[in-house]
């Protein structure tokens, strides 16, 4: 049980490797991360059992920018008949566990495998039940187990409530059907990791007043209006006219890095595709002056070493908020939604 498994968007193994690799040189855990490029996922294999444990007890899970779900564990061959007595008996020197998910990596090999899960899930949960593995505890582990093949599956483990929130960190989000475009659940996506669901009453409320940079056609500024909040959308580009007629939309053809608000807003959004220190400065700038109390801007990733980018940009906000007196509580991830992306979440403290 000495590995560490991350799924992530395929072509961010790298990226992974970098992080966990720096954050357990961090938290003094040894070992090496290996990952192969578009498998979407990465490994660290730690010296020990007690460092894989040890890892996952310190760094929270929402903290970490490229994985998408992680576990502990290790990889099992699966015979070609009885894979859950298999796999039952594998699980015998684990603790009891309180759910199970069976997860495919993101790849189109991982998504021809889904059916399979499907079929092996009651099987499997009946055995392990019977057997005391699969306890009703909601506080016992996860139970995660990653399919790379019907022959080869990784057994994991994970706190319920220090890990993805979706299986495979995959949001269940349904397309708005009259939101003016897909991007509309990246905004989504990023409150469901950013702000906890029993919040989002106080801080996603009705007569809020928002800011949405480079808003056109109005995906983003749709969210904030099915909140009923009240929005200035800033975008040389056409706005949606059903959205325009809800009343709550100004549309200002304007530039989004110039654009000041005569009063300070609840909120401020921007997806304005630009180079990502210009967007970063952007976030700074508007928490730091107490232009909104809370802001998601997207950042756009270089080409090459993009980790360490956006570690060097997420250190530039801290130290501009530290200059200001200002403080903030600042947190970033790729989420399923973006591309060559990451989405940031600053709110003024
Ligand atoms: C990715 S799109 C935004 C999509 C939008 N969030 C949605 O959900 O429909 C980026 C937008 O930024 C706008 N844009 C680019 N540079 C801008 C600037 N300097 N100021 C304001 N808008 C800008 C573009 O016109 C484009 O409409």
């Amino acid at each position: 049980m000495n590995t560490l498994l991350f799924h992530c968007r395929p072509g961010f193994e790298g990226e992974v490797c970098a992080e966990v690799s720096s954050l357990a040189a961090r938290l003094d855990v040894s070992g090496y991360a290996r990952g192969k490029p578009d498998s979407a996922y990465a490994e660290f294999i730690c010296q020990t059992a007690e460092e894989a444990q040890r890892f996952m007890a310190k760094v929270r899970f929402d903290d970490l920018i490229f994985p998408r779900q992680w576990a502990r564990g290790m990889h099992l061959a699966l015979p070609e008949t009885d894979r859950v007595g298999v796999l039952v008996e594998a699980l015998e020197a684990c603790p009891p566990v309180g759910s199970v998910w069976l997860e495919v990596f993101d790849t189109n090999d991982g998504k021809a495998l889904s059916n399979f899960c499907k079929k092996f899930e009651r099987p499997l949960t009946t055995a392990l039940k019977k057997t005391g593995r699969l306890v009703d505890d909601s506080r016992a582990p996860r139970l995660l187990l990653t399919f790379k093949s019907g022959r080869e599956v990784f057994i994991g483990i994970a706190d319920p409530d220090n890990a993805a929130r979706w299986p495979m960190g995959v949001p269940r989000l349904k397309f708005p059907r009259r939101a003016p475009s897909r991007s509309t659940l990246k905004l989504e996506e990023a409150w469901h990791h950013f702000i906890p669901r029993d919040q989002w009453d106080q801080r996603l409320a009705p007569d809020m007043r928002a800011v949405d940079l480079g808003a056109s056609p109005g995906g983003w500024t749709w969210q904030l209006v099915n909140r009923e909040m009240r929005v200035m959308a800033i975008d040389n580009g056409p706005m949606d006219v059903d959205l325009m007629d809800s009343g709550l939309v100004e549309h200002y053809r304007a530039d989004g890095f110039s654009f000041r608000p005569r009063q300070a807003v609840d909120w401020m959004v921007c997806d304005i595709v630009e180079k990502p220190a210009r967007n970063a400065a952007l976030l700074e700038t508007w928490i730091g002056e107490g232009l909104c109390r809370e802001a998601i801007v997207n950042l756009k990733l270089p080409m090459k070493q993009r980790y360490a980018e956006v570690e060097r940009l997420l250190q530039r906000i801290r130290d501009g908020l530290k200059s200001r007196n200002v403080k903030g509580s600042l947190a970033c991830k790729q989420l399923y939604h973006d591309r060559e992306e990451v989405t940031c979440h600053l709110r003024r403290l």
